[in-house]
């Protein structure tokens, strides 16, 4: 009995630590509604010549710090998505949606787009993650360009300006 009451404890806490991508997604919907989606549109597929698509692109699908500090910070100057050169640039999206500074709907929106338009991401971007990403962008104020997300900085090495 004492055992299986452990072994509960222990699933419970597992759940809580970390919650199905879907569950997030679901709610991420909404937040994409408002904050991506006159840019990106419903169908994820942009805006040929002005908005990039979010569906299976590297920036999507690759490394998820990068995909954090994209939202946190914004891009500009010109880019090239699939093949295609955009360079009407994203405006720090928390400026204009005050709700992304939540570090829970940055997540939740990023777990929709990642599940989302082709994507099939498994693995959660947590709330406590977006968290971390913040706090190691906290001194920067200015956009990313291409380059920067091209090389990407490694972890500690944040460019703060
Ligand atoms: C005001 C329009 C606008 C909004 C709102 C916007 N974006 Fe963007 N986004 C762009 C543009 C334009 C680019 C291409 C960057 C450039 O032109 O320098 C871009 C690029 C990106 C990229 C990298 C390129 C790619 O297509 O993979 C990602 C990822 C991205 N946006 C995600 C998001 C997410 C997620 C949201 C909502 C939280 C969002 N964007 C909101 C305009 C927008």
């Amino acid at each position: 009995m004492k055992t299986l009451i452990i072994a509960l404890a222990l699933t419970a806490t597992a759940a809580f630590a970390q919650e199905d991508i879907k569950v997030s997604a679901d709610r991420g919907k909404a937040v994409y509604m408002q904050t991506c989606m006159a840019c990106h549109q419903l169908t994820g597929m942009g805006v040929p010549g002005a908005f990039p698509p979010l569906a299976k692109t590297d920036y999507v699908t690759g490394d998820t710090r990068r995909l954090v500090a994209i939202v946190l910070k914004g891009i500009t100057g010109p880019m090239t998505v699939d093949g295609k050169i955009y360079a009407t640039g994203m405006p720090q999206p928390e400026l204009t949606f005050p709700i992304l500074k939540e570090d829970k709907n940055v997540a939740d929106v990023l777990n929709y787009v990642r599940t989302s338009f082709g994507n099939e991401a498994k693995e959660p971007i947590t709330p406590e993650f977006v968290a971390e990403v913040r706090k190691e962008f906290a001194a920067r104020t200015t956009q990313w360009t291409e380059a920067e997300l091209k090389a990407f900085p490694a972890k500690g090495t944040a460019p703060a300006k």
